[in-house]
C-alpha cells in the first residue's frame, strides 16, 4: 500500500469533518474518493498531503508515518488543490518555473521538466501568455502541471474538472489515465459519478466524514444487485410529486436530475418495478418515457445515502 490511513480523524472546533476513516491505496491504481459537498474529501486529502495535521489516527506512506515526518511523502507527492493556486500576472511558463524552483529543480533539468510537463498537459503554445488570460480549463491544466514537475509517485487531485470546458475536461481525464499507465498512483476526488466510473479501479464513498462503502466498482455494484434504477422523463415539472413517489412501495430513493427528469432506485424484483411505473402512470402527470437499468455506482450511492450525489 502506498497510502494507509488508520482511524483518521479531523475535528475543526467541535465539528467532526473526518470521522475515523480507514483507507488503503494500492500502488499503481487510480483510487476515487466520491462524495457529496461537505463529505470530507478535501479534508482527507489535505491530511494525506500533510497540509492538515490529523486530530487523531495514523497516516502511512510506503509504511512510514507521515504525521510525524511529512518529509517522507513530500518529495513523492503531487497535489492539485480544489482552488486554482497560480500567479495570475505571470505567464504559464513563469509559474511552472517558479514552482519547479520550489521543488529544488533548476537549470537544464528544470527546462526539461517544464517541456515534458507542458506536453502532458497540452498547452505548449500558450505558455508565454499570462495566466489571467487563460480559460478556467487552461488554468486547471497548469495547476496539474505544477503538481507533476518533480515527477511524483503519487498525485492527488481534488475535483480537477469542476467548472471547466468539455475539451479541457476530456484532456484532464486522458492525462490521468496516461499518468497512471506510466505507473503513477492517483487519488482522485470527485462528485461526478461518470468520471469515477471511467477512471477508478477502486472507490471510497464518503458521506458526513465517514467512509460508507469501499471496494472495486464491481464489488460495490454487487452490493446493490437486488436493486434497479428507473429513469423517468415527464413533460411537466415533477417537483411537487416527489414526496408522493417516495411513498410508493419499494421506492428506496429518488434523485431529481432536471426539473422533468428523475431517477428512482427500486428494490425487489421485476414485478415491483412494474408496480412503481404503473402507480406513477396512474398519477397522470405526463410521463414521456422511462427505462429500467441495472445499478451503477450512482445507485449504490443512492442506496447507501438515500440521496443523490448532486442534491
Ligand atoms: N478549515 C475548516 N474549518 C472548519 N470547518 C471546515 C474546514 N475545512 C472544512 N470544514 C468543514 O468540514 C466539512 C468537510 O469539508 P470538505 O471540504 O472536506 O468536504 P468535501 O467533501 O471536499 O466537499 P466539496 O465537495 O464541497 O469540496 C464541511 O462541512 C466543511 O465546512
Ligand atoms: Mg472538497
Amino acid at each position: 500500500m502506498i497510502i494507509k490511513a488508520e482511524n483518521l480523524k479531523k475535528v475543526f472546533g467541535n465539528f467532526v469533518a473526518v470521522d475515523g476513516i480507514n483507507l488503503e491505496i494500492p500502488s499503481g491504481q487510480i483510487v476515487g474518493l466520491l462524495g457529496p459537498n461537505g463529505a470530507g474529501k478535501s479534508t482527507t486529502i489535505s491530511m494525506i498531503s500533510t497540509l492538515y495535521k490529523p486530530t487523531s489516527g495514523r497516516l502511512l506512506f510506503d509504511g512510514k508515518d507521515i504525521v510525524k515526518e511529512p518529509k517522507w511523502i513530500k518529495p513523492h507527492l503531487g497535489y492539485v488543490p480544489q482552488e486554482i493556486a497560480l500567479y495570475q500576472t505571470l505567464t504559464g511558463y513563469e509559474n511552472l518555473k517558479y514552482f519547479g524552483g520550489l521543488y529544488g529543480l533548476k537549470g537544464v533539468e528544470l527546462k526539461k521538466r517544464i517541456a515534458s510537463v507542458s506536453e502532458i498537459i497540452g498547452i505548449d503554445d500558450r505558455l508565454k501568455d499570462k495566466v489571467e488570460q487563460y480559460s478556467g480549463g487552461m488554468k486547471r491544466r497548469i495547476n496539474i502541471g505544477v503538481a507533476l514537475l518533480h515527477n511524483p509517485k503519487l498525485i492527488i487531485m481534488d475535483e480537477p474538472t469542476v467548472g471547466i470546458d468539455p475539451q479541457s475536461r476530456n484532456h484532464i481525464l486522458d492525462t490521468v489515465k496516461l499518468l497512471n499507465e506510466q505507473g503513477m498512483t492517483v487519488i482522485y476526488t470527485s462528485h461526478y459519478m461518470e468520471e469515477v466510473e471511467a477512471l477508478c479501479q477502486s472507490v471510497y464513498i464518503m458521506d458526513h466524514g465517514k467512509v460508507i462503502a469501499s471496494g472495486t466498482q464491481e464489488e460495490l455494484i454487487s452490493q446493490s444487485d437486488s436493486h434497479t434504477a428507473i429513469h423517468m422523463t415527464f413533460d411537466v415539472s415533477v417537483k411537487e410529486y416527489l414526496a408522493r413517489f417516495k411513498e410508493i412501495k419499494n421506492v428506496m430513493a429518488i434523485t431529481q436530475n432536471t426539473e422533468m427528469d428523475v431517477s428512482i432506485l427500486a428494490s425487489g424484483n421485476g414485478n415491483s418495478q412494474k408496480e412503481i411505473i404503473h402507480e406513477i402512470m396512474s398519477m397522470d402527470i405526463g410521463l414521456v418515457s422511462f427505462d429500467v437499468t441495472k445499478p451503477n455506482l450512482e445507485q449504490v450511492f443512492l442506496k447507501l445515502t438515500g440521496r443523490g450525489l448532486r442534491d
